[in-house]
């Protein structure tokens, strides 16, 4: 049900042939305040055309108008002002929300094409930082949106596995490493000895070429190295699946940057035959400058692999395996220049499905202003992160009902969901601050918050004898203080549309808000469960939030717990 198209088609109806209904629709506005109608259609768009002025037009296309199709239909100024229908859109609206359930919404844009996500790739032996948190969550988020939207997406775990840093860890643990050390705390030690690399190498930097001759012995195939590599891998992934179980969040694949040594010399070869490799100081590289981009170090001198050259072998892997009608890679901003490289050597490479490959960019998690780093040792440490803020949540659930039976799941739910939806609640390429205490507030635009709005919806409708699925028979309610919220319930399949066009999450938990301040807001106005002709609508619409809230909070990864 599109009424923006019916009311152009009525706009249509009144003008002739001046405009389209294309036209007209793309002229139509939404008011800003409810008070000035639901459409509004700026008559002066037409006064070059019908020579005449705008408040004249106006008004007489409100006298051709049928008005019977709406509530009422007037002139303002140059604007002509739609009131819907109330009692009739709201049958339309809240009778398709009960009869969809979970299914409102859903959408056919993607027609089962694939998606590749690659998304979390935290790395080995070293703490997941609140960046592999945005990335993880803005992932599952779009990966439940492009489902919904009849994608099939793929969740890729592109594991940091490989590089460098192995060379520099092995050479940190051959000089001051401990086993017994690294098996209490694995993590925590390896950090600790990564971090002692990167101050020690500043005075000895002969470190550093110890390092590097470790890791090109690991790329070799070294006994030594393979093993320790093995093991520090091992133990770091055990601790990211804790989190990855904390967060509800699963992949299709683990395959990380060490899947692809064995594909990383044909796509050497590759480039070779297609004439874009050179030789530079010693190194192969990709000349890039025709994009206005650094040249891409592809090998360098001692023959080792690079970072972009384990992304070329993925993608083409990528596609090869999965023939994705999309790529997206899910990473901070601050790889940008990394992403627009690897799309440009692939291009070169005559490979015109680089184009369909996306970086969904997000900003820095800082906190107290200041930029995190694993580098320097100054990091959020994500367990402890999920901890506090599940235990304010206890502390708050016990506060405000010390009753509820299943406290510790629900303390679980809200906790490690405030987390998330403030993560996803902000647009991803902002920056923003991370304050726990903020972050887990009952009120404001929190998650706990719209959590609540959705166990109280729960609630009234427990007190009728009612639930989500109760098949309510739906007469529609005139009644204008449900106006706000049965618009916004007809939103919702447009939000998603939107949210997936420009893989933008924030847009669902922003709605998400927006529709439970105003359920809240005619709770507050309204005693629903009065007996008299309209308590069933006004039951079916407390239904339809409770419905499309937690619908809306699946699609972030937030659980609704039905009560708290
Ligand atoms: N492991 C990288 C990091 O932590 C992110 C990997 C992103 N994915 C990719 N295909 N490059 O910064």
């Amino acid at each position: 049900m599109d009424y923006k198209t019916q009311v152009a088609q009525s706009i249509k109806d009144a003008i002739g042939n001046d405009l389209s209904l294309d036209e007209i629709v793309e002229k139509i506005e939404v008011p800003k305040t409810l008070k000035m109608g639901d459409y509004a259609f700026p008559a002066f768009v037409l006064a070059k055309v019908m020579h005449k002025a705008p408040q004249l037009i106006a008004s007489e296309i409100v006298k051709k108008v049928d008005q019977a199709d709406y509530e009422k239909v007037e002139a303002n100024g140059p604007y002509v002002n739609f009131f819907m229908d109330k009692k009739l859109v709201g049958k339309q609206i809240v009778g398709q929300v009960i009869e969809k359930q979970n299914h409102y919404g859903d959408l056919d844009l993607g027609h089962e094409g694939n998606v590749t996500i690659d998304m979390s790739s935290p790395n080995i032996a070293k703490p997941m930082s609140m960046g592999h948190l945005r990335s993880t969550v803005i992932g599952n988020s779009l990966a439940e949106l492009l489902k919904k939207t009849n994608y099939q997406p793929i969740k890729i775990n592109h594991l940091g596995d490989w590089g460098t840093q192995f060379g520099k860890l092995i050479e940190a643990y051959k000089l001051w490493g401990n086993e017994e050390e690294v098996k209490q705390d694995p993590i925590n030690t390896l950090l600790k000895y990564y971090v002692r690399f990167h101050k020690e190498d500043q005075e000895n930097p002969e470190l550093d070429d110890e390092a590097r001759a470790w890791f090109k012995k690991l790329e070799d195939g070294d006994e030594e190295a393979t093993r320790l590599w093995k093991w520090f891998r091992e133990e770091s992934l055990k601790f990211f699946m804790k989190i990855y179980d904390r967060l509800g969040i699963t992949f299709d694949s683990y395959n990380g940057e060490a899947f692809y040594n064995d594909k990383m010399q044909p796509v050497i070869d590759e480039l070779k035959k297609k004439g874009l490799l050179e030789k530079s100081q010693g190194a192969e590289i990709v000349d890039l400058s025709k994009y206005d981009l650094n040249p891409a170090l592809i090998q360098k001198s001692d023959g080792t692999s690079l970072y972009i050259t384990r992304d070329l072998a993925a993608a083409i892997y990528r596609k090869n395996t999965y023939h994705f009608v999309q790529s997206l890679y899910v990473m901070g901003n601050e790889q940008s220049n990394h992403f627009h490289q690897l799309v440009a050597v692939l291009k070169e490479m005559g490979y015109d499905w680089a184009d369909e490959m996306h970086h969904v960019a997000f900003g820095l998690i800082t906190s107290g202003g200041k930029k995190l780093s694993t580098r320097r040792g100054n990091i959020i440490l994500l367990e402890e992160v999920l901890d506090d803020a599940v235990k304010l949540a206890q502390e708050q659930i016990e506060e405000k009902n010390p009753t509820l039976t299943n406290k510790d799941e629900v303390a679980n739910e809200v906790g490690v969901g405030a987390v998330v939806f403030h993560d996803l609640k902000n647009e991803r390429l902002n920056q923003f601050d991370f304050d726990l205490q903020e972050v887990v507030r009952f009120e404001g635009e929190t998650g706990p918050y719209v959590q609540y709005s959705h166990a109280r919806a729960m609630s009234i409708l427990r007190k009728a004898g009612m639930d989500e699925k109760t098949k309510i028979d739906v007469q529609g309610l005139a009644d204008p203080a449900a106006w706000e919220t049965i618009r916004l319930l007809g939103d919702f399949p447009d939000m998603i549309a939107r949210a997936v066009e420009e893989y933008e999450p924030s847009v669902i938990a922003k709605y998400a808000i927006r529709l439970a301040k105003a359920f809240n807001k005619y709770y507050a106005h309204t005693k629903v469960l009065v007996d008299d002709d309209e308590k069933n609508d006004r039951l079916a619409l407390v239904q339809s939030v409770a419905i499309v809230l937690k619908e809306a909070l699946r699609l972030l990864g937030v659980k609704a717990p039905d009560e708290m």
